[in-house]
């Protein structure tokens, strides 16, 4: 097997391939003066079952071309199998028509995907699960839940409550809410504009609890800062924590996540962090997970068990 990596999360995909004992493949990626990519696969992938890892997080153009040119380089060089690990699905929030005039974008990059050649994806904490449905070929999701719940699990005081700050996020709030027996809260959250949202409602008792406010992922910081206002204002303790997938932290996130309620944030690490200055910030690992999926795949064993046997509730 080879695992390739394109620019977007290369520690990530150095961490997985150490995690599976190998090596990462040689693959060159540069920019011609007009920013267009290019890319050559330095060893051969003949017969391999490859993998490429590359979330196609900010800039999520630049990172999803890249990926396509991969794996077309990876298909035209005869491999035996492209599975695309892509750990942040960049586009996942466009899964549905919000207009006549718009397209439904998460479903043009599995086209996409597909057309290169890839016959198999890997990703963490899609959106929306019916993105799966965009694809003929197999999409496995890995739930970044059990990874980020050892985190917080430390940090979490009895009593607590665990917020989903949109209806989106309530079985995710449930998984967790599970391991912890705690009561789940649900935000209503009504969106201004693409980058504008407001919380209506607080469906739930959170007086006097510590809440710890679940999502799939920080882009702006938006979310969070007025999930936290909201259930301060409810009357939640002030020391509420943060547990995310994806962590973004685009420009002007930092800002937002220093309000003084917020004790500390968990994010994995699907999406670079580096150079992201947000207080009270953790990073766990999901390589671990993700080198545990590919052996599984490699041996056909089944991701089922694993995530079943990561899921179990603790005492
Ligand atoms: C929304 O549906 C998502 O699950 C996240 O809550 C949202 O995308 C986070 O974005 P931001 O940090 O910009 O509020």
């Amino acid at each position: 097997m080879v695992v390739l990596s394109g620019t977007a999360n290369r520690d990530l995909a150095a961490s997985i391939a150490r995690e599976l004992d190998v090596k990462l493949g040689g693959c060159e990626i540069q920019r011609f003066p007009d920013g267009e990519v290019s890319v050559e696969l330095t060893e051969p992938v003949r017969r391999k079952d490859v993998f490429i890892v590359q979330p196609t997080s900010p800039p999520v153009d630049e990172h999803l071309i890249e990926l396509l040119a991969i794996a077309d380089a990876t298909r035209r060089a005869a491999a035996g199998h492209i599975t695309a690990v892509i750990p942040y699905f960049g586009y996942g929030r466009q899964d549905k028509r919000r207009g006549h005039r718009v397209p439904i974008t998460a479903s043009m990059v599995a086209e996409l995907l597909e057309a290169v050649g890839v016959e198999h994806v890997l990703s963490v904490d899609l959106h929306a699960p019916q993105i799966e449905g965009f694809f003929r070929i197999p999409v496995d999701t890995l739930s970044a839940v059990p990874v980020l719940y050892e985190a917080v699990r430390p940090y979490l005081p009895d009593h607590a409550a665990v917020v989903s700050p949109d209806a989106g996020r309530v079985t995710m709030a449930a998984q967790y809410a599970a391991q912890i027996n705690a009561p789940v809260i649900v935000l209503h959250k009504r969106r201004e504009s693409a980058t504008e949202t407001g919380v209506t409602h607080v469906v739930g008792d959170v007086r006097g609890r510590s809440c710890l406010i679940v999502d799939d992922m920080i882009s702006t910081g938006g979310t969070i800062a007025e999930s936290v206002e909201a259930l301060i204002d409810a009357g939640a303790n002030p020391d509420v924590l943060v547990a995310a997938t994806h962590g973004l932290l685009l420009e002007g996130a930092q800002e937002k996540l220093s309000h003084k309620a917020i004790h500390r944030i968990f994010v994995t690490d699907t999406v670079s962090t580096a150079g992201k200055e947000v207080p009270n910030l953790e990073v766990v690992s999901i390589a671990p997970l993700i080198a545990a999926a590919v052996s599984r795949f490699l041996a056909d064993g089944s991701l089922t068990e694993l995530q079943a046997a990561l899921r179990k509730p603790r005492s």
